[in-house]
C-alpha cells in the first residue's frame, strides 16, 4: 500500500491560473466616481466596505489554494476500508469527515436517520445442463498478488443486488440482452417465452434495477445481470490497466423509487409513521424476484449454454466471446438470495459557514459518502474534493472572508440504496429549503478519468461557462476547464446536461422541491464501478495520478458557490431556460405529428416565459450599472425581491401532484424516464403519455397527452408570473 501523501503543506501543487493580487489599498473608494464629500462620509459608515477586499479577490485566492495533497489523503483516509452504509466502517468515514470539517472550525454535525437497508445472507448460483455436471460459481472478487487491500477486501459486502426478493429459483435461461423494454419486446416476437425463467441481461443501458423490473414484468421468476466484457473489459485488466477484471462484479440497488422505502412521501424522522418492512418490499418500486448480479466470466459460462435461436447482432458480445443465443434453456440456472432488509442507522454530515448579510439564503453543496465497497472512485473522490475546498474556504475566512449568504456542506448516507440520505433530509426540511435556497451543487464521483462533465438546470449555464473559464485544466496548463469542456464537443457547443435522470442526490432537491441546482466530475465512466476493484491504487494509477483532477473539481465546486453566495444579484440567467424549454418543445412537437394533440398552449407558455425572462435580464442590468456609477447602494429591498424572483423562479415549475402516477416527483420539466432511472427527460410526463398513447392509440390515451401539455404550459406560466413579479 503506498504511504499515505504527507500533508505538511511545503510539497502542495498550488496552480493557480489567475494570481490573486491583494486589493490596494482603498480600493472600493477608488473605483467610485468622483463624489461629494457628504457621499464619502456616507461610505465611511460601511466600514466594511472600505477595507473588505472585493468578492473577486477572495475567488482568485480561493483559485491559487488548491491542494492535491490534501484531497489525495482524504481520499486515502477515507477508501482504508469498504464502507457500506449502514456499517461500523460507514460511521468511522463519517468521523473523518466531521472531525476534518469541525478542525477548520465551521459547525459541524450528525443527522442520523433510521432507514430500511438491505445486506446479503445467503447466495448461490450453479448452472447445469443436460449432458453437463453441475456448475456452482464462487461468487468472489479474486484479489491480486500484492493487493494491498487483499486483508480488509474481505470485509466488503458479499456481492448482491440490494432489495431483491428472497427465494429459490431453479429454472432454464433466457438472454435479455440489456434488459430494455425493447429486449423483452423482441424475445416476444421471437417466440421465446420468458415466463417462470431466469432472464440473464447484461448491464450498461438502464438502471440495473429496471433490469429486474422489466425482466419481472415478462414474466421471470428471477434475474442474473453479469457485465460484459465487450462493455468493461475492452483493454488490460485492472491492476494492469483499467479495466474490469473477469471476475469482478457490479453490485448495487435495484430500488427503483428514493428515499427510505418504509417513508414514502414523508421523512423517516423519530417516531414517525411507517408502513410494514413487508409492505415496502411489495411496492412496484420494488424489483420483486430473486436477483444476483455476476462477473463476466460467469455471465459467459452460463451464455456458453444457452442454446436455440442466434441473438441478433447487437446483442452479440465482443471478439473472442461465444456465440449469443436467445434460449430458453437448455441452461438451468438454480438461484438463492436470501437478504435481510432491515432498519439501519445512517449519518449525514452537516456544516455550516454562515452567510454575514442574508444568513437565511442557502447555497448548499453536497456529495454522498456510503460506497459498495472502498469508494476511491464513487463516492469518495467527491468526499475528498469537498474536503480539499472546505479547507481553502476556512484559509479564506482567516483572510476575512465571510460569506454574503451562507454555505451549507453535506455529506450524505446510503445513496447507494436509492438517495436514502439525501432524500430523508430534504424531505424533513422541505418547506424552509423551499424558502431559503439558492442553489444546490451536487458532486457524487468527482473524478473518472479525463474530460470535464456538468449537468444544470439552464438557468445556471452562464455562471457554470464563466467559472471553468478561470478554472485551470488540470491536464493542461495552457487551457482552462472551459477549453477542455468546449474541446468534448465537435459541434462546437457546449454540451450540459439535465438534472432529470435518478442518479445522484440532486433528485430530490431539483425533482421533489425545484431547487435550481448542478453536478460536475471529471470523467463521466470508469469500467470498474461499484466492484471491489474501486480502491484508492485505481484512482492513483488509472483516475487521478497526480490528483489534479480532484483539485480541479474542487475549484470549480467552490468557485461556483462562491459566486452564488457573495454576489450582490444572484448570477442565474433564465433566458438559457426559454432556450431548453423551446428545444424540448420541439420534440414533442416532432412527436406530435399527425395526432390530434395540440401544443400551441406549450408554446404560449413559452413565448411568455421569454418574454419574462429578457425583461428579468434587463432587470438586472439596470441594479448592476446603477451599482457600478453610483455610491449608493442599491435599495437592499429591491436587490431582494429580484433575488427571491430568481431564485423562486423553479419552485414554480413543480406542481403539487406531481407527476401522474408518479407523485414524490413534483418538477413538471425534469424528471427521470419512466423506463430507465438514470435516463433525464424534459417534459416527462408528456413523454410517459406520448410512450403510452403510441402503444394503445385511443382517443382516451390521446387526451392524456393534451392533458400533460396543458399542465407543463401551467406551470411555466406560473414560472413567468415569479420571475415578473407581478400579479394577473
Ligand atoms: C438448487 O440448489 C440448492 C442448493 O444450493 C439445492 O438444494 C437444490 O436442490 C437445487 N435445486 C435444483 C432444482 O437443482
Ligand atoms: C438482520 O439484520 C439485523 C440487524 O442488523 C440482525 O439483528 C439480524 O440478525 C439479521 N438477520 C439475519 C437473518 O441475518
Ligand atoms: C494543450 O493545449 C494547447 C492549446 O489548446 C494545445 O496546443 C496543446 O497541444 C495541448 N497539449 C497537450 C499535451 O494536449
Ligand atoms: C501533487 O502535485 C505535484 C506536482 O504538481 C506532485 O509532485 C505530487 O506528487 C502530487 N501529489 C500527489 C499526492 O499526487
Amino acid at each position: 500500500m503506498p504511504p499515505p501523501p504527507e500533508d505538511d503543506g511545503s510539497s502542495s501543487a498550488r496552480t493557480p491560473l489567475i494570481p490573486p493580487t491583494p486589493p490596494p489599498p482603498g480600493r472600493a473608494v477608488a473605483r467610485l466616481h468622483p463624489l461629494p464629500l457628504l457621499v464619502a462620509a456616507a461610505f465611511a459608515a460601511s466600514y466594511h466596505l472600505l477595507v473588505a477586499p472585493a468578492p473577486s479577490y477572495y475567488r482568485s485566492l480561493f483559485l491559487s489554494l488548491g491542494s492535491n495533497d490534501t484531497a489525495a489523503a482524504h481520499l486515502h483516509a477515507l477508501t482504508l476500508r469498504p464502507h457500506l452504509a449502514g456499517t461500523e466502517a460507514n460511521a468511522r468515514a463519517a468521523e473523518h469527515v466531521v472531525s476534518a470539517l469541525s478542525s477548520l472550525s465551521f459547525p459541524t454535525r450528525v443527522v442520523p436517520y433510521s432507514v430500511l437497508l438491505a445486506y446479503p445472507v445467503h447466495r448461490s448460483l450453479s448452472l447445469s445442463a443436460p449432458g453437463h455436471a453441475t456448475t456452482p460459481f464462487a461468487l468472489v472478487q479474486d484479489t491480486y498478488p500484492g493487493d494491498p487491500y487483499a486483508a480488509v477486501s474481505a470485509e466488503a459486502v458479499p456481492t448482491f443486488l440490494a432489495y431483491a426478493a428472497s427465494g429459490s429459483v431453479a429454472a432454464e435461461a433466457v438472454y435479455a440482452n440489456y434488459g430494455r423494454p425493447e429486449d423483452f419486446a423482441y424475445l416476444a416476437a421471437r417466440g421465446v417465452d420468458v415466463t417462470g425463467k431466469v432472464v440473464l441481461a447484461r448491464y450498461g443501458k438502464v438502471y440495473r434495477g429496471d433490469i429486474v423490473i422489466n425482466a419481472r414484468k415478462a414474466g421471470a421468476a428471477a434475474a442474473v445481470i453479469y457485465t460484459d466484457a465487450k462493455d468493461y473489459a475492452a483493454g488490460e485488466a485492472f491492476p494492469d490497466g483499467p479495466w474490469m477484471p473477469p471476475t469482478g462484479v457490479q453490485v448495487g440497488s435495484t430500488f427503483k423509487g428514493v428515499g427510505d422505502p418504509t417513508t414514502p412521501m414523508w421523512t423517516s424522522s423519530e417516531g414517525c409513521e411507517r408502513v410494514s418492512i413487508p409492505e415496502a418490499m411489495a411496492t412496484d418500486d420494488m424489483p420483486g424476484i430473486p436477483a444476483l448480479p455476476v462477473s463476466g466470466r460467469d455471465g459467459e459460462a452460463i451464455l456458453q449454454l444457452i442454446g436455440g435461436d442466434v441473438a441478433p447482432k447487437d446483442w452479440q458480445g465482443g471478439d473472442g466471446s461465444p456465440v449469443y443465443r436467445l434460449g430458453p434453456g437448455p441452461a438451468v440456472l438454480n438461484l438463492t438470495y436470501i437478504g435481510n432488509e432491515t432498519m439501519a442507522t445512517i449519518q449525514n454530515v452537516i456544516s455550516v459557514i454562515e452567510g454575514k448579510e442574508e444568513p437565511e439564503r442557502y447555497i448548499i453543496l453536497g456529495n454522498h459518502r456510503d460506497a459498495w465497497t472502498f469508494g476511491a472512485v464513487d463516492p469518495n473522490s467527491g468526499t475528498a474534493a469537498l474536503l480539499e475546498l472546505a479547507q481553502r474556504f476556512s484559509e479564506l475566512q482567516k483572510k476575512g472572508w465571510r460569506p454574503r449568504r451562507t454555505i451549507i456542506l453535506c455529506n450524505w448516507d446510503a445513496e447507494e440504496y436509492g438517495l436514502v440520505g439525501s432524500t430523508e433530509w430534504v424531505e424533513e426540511n422541505r418547506a424552509m429549503l423551499t424558502s431559503r435556497t439558492v442553489a444546490y451543487l451536487n458532486v457524487d464521483s468527482a473524478v473518472y478519468g479525463a474530460g470535464f462533465y456538468a449537468s444544470a438546470t439552464p438557468q445556471l449555464d452562464e455562471l457554470l461557462k464563466e467559472a471553468s473559464k478561470q478554472v485551470q485544466n488540470p491536464d493542461n496548463e495552457t487551457q482552462s476547464l472551459y477549453d477542455l469542456w468546449m474541446a468534448s464537443d465537435s459541434s462546437s457547443m457546449i454540451k450540459i446536461g439535465r438534472l432529470g435522470g435518478g442518479g445522484s442526490d440532486y433528485s430530490a432537491f431539483v425533482q421533489h422541491v425545484g431547487i435550481p441546482s448542478i453536478d460536475i466530475s471529471m470523467g463521466s465512466e470508469y469500467a470498474v464501478y461499484h466492484s471491489l476493484y474501486d480502491d484508492f491504487v485505481w484512482m492513483e494509477k488509472f483516475g487521478d495520478p497526480l490528483f489534479r483532477r480532484h483539485v480541479a473539481v474542487a475549484s470549480m465546486w467552490g468557485l461556483v458557490a462562491l459566486r452564488l453566495s457573495d454576489e450582490e444579484i444572484l448570477p442565474f440567467n433564465y433566458s438559457t431556460y426559454a432556450v431548453e424549454l423551446e428545444k424540448g418543445a420541439i420534440d414533442i412537437n416532432k412527436r406530435l405529428l399527425g395526432v390530434p394533440v395540440s401544443s400551441s398552449p406549450l408554446q404560449k407558455s413559452i413565448a411568455e416565459f421569454k418574454r419574462a425572462a429578457l425583461q428579468m435580464d434587463s432587470e438586472m442590468k439596470a441594479l448592476q450599472t446603477r451599482k457600478v456609477w453610483n455610491p449608493w447602494r442599491n435599495n437592499p429591498l429591491k436587490v431582494r425581491d429580484l433575488n427571491e424572483r430568481l431564485m423562486m423562479t423553479e419552485r414554480a415549475f413543480t406542481d403539487r401532484e406531481g407527476l401522474s402516477g408518479r407523485p414524490w416527483y413534483k418538477h413538471l420539466i425534469y424528471a427521470p424516464s419512466l423506463h430507465d432511472d438514470y435516463g433525464a427527460q424534459v417534459y416527462p410526463g408528456v413523454d410517459d403519455a406520448i410512450q403510452m398513447a403510441e402503444r394503445t392509440n385511443t382517443s382516451e390515451s390521446w387526451r392524456s397527452v393534451q392533458h400533460e401539455i396543458y399542465r407543463i404550459a401551467r406551470v411555466i406560466n406560473q414560472a413567468s408570473l415569479v420571475l415578473s413579479g407581478g400579479l394577473t
